[in-house]
């Protein structure tokens, strides 16, 4: 996921099946962008169960874990996934999204401002340099990133 800590550093963010049916693909991108981050993944994509279990393997054995898997893989909406580079965009990341469950957002957060429930909190960022290689990895893979030269020196770079 980039070297830490550097413009480098990147990011797995997705929009989960309720924040596509709810039309919050751009509200994402958009903030992302304005912060000043630079997209290099994008994929719209029905997730196989088995993916998703790997992806939330650390919750196997959770109550929720079935219910989670089922949401993100059955299809009645597909998961926007993205990847996102710049400085510190892992933790950054998450401060845009707001705290995992809704209850505890800050408002202005995408979470605070959208969303009520944990099992429906429409998005899901990296939560560390690991996860972010992992989750890169396992979504994307090396060839379906690509990190493209900016032709103007960003001046938050
Ligand atoms: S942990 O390990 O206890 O700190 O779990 P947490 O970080 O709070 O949540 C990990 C992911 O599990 C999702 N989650 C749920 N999904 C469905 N239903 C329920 N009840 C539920 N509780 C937690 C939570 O949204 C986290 O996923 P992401 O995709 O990272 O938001």
């Amino acid at each position: 996921a980039g070297v830490k800590g550097t413009t480098t550093e990147r990011t797995f963010i997705a929009v989960k099946p309720d924040g596509v049916q709810r039309g919050l693909v751009g509200e994402v991108i958009s903030r992302f962008e304005r912060r000043g981050y630079k997209l290099v993944g994008l994929k719209l994509l029905v997730p196989s169960k088995a993916l998703v279990e790997q992806h939330y393997g650390d919750l196997k054995g959770r109550p929720f874990f079935n219910g989670l898997v089922d949401y993100m893989s059955n299809g009645k909406a597909p998961v926007v996934g993205m990847v996102w580079q710049g400085k510190d965009v892992i933790r950054q990341g998450r401060k845009l999204l707001g705290a995992t469950n809704p209850l505890d957002s800050e408002p202005g957060t995408l979470r605070a401002d959208y969303c009520t429930a944990v099992g429906r909190n429409c998005f899901h960022g990296s939560d560390s340099h690991e996860a972010a290689t992992t989750e890169i990895s396992l979504w994307f893979g090396e060839k379906a990133v690509f990190d493209w030269k900016q032709a103007l020196e960003p001046w938050i770079a």
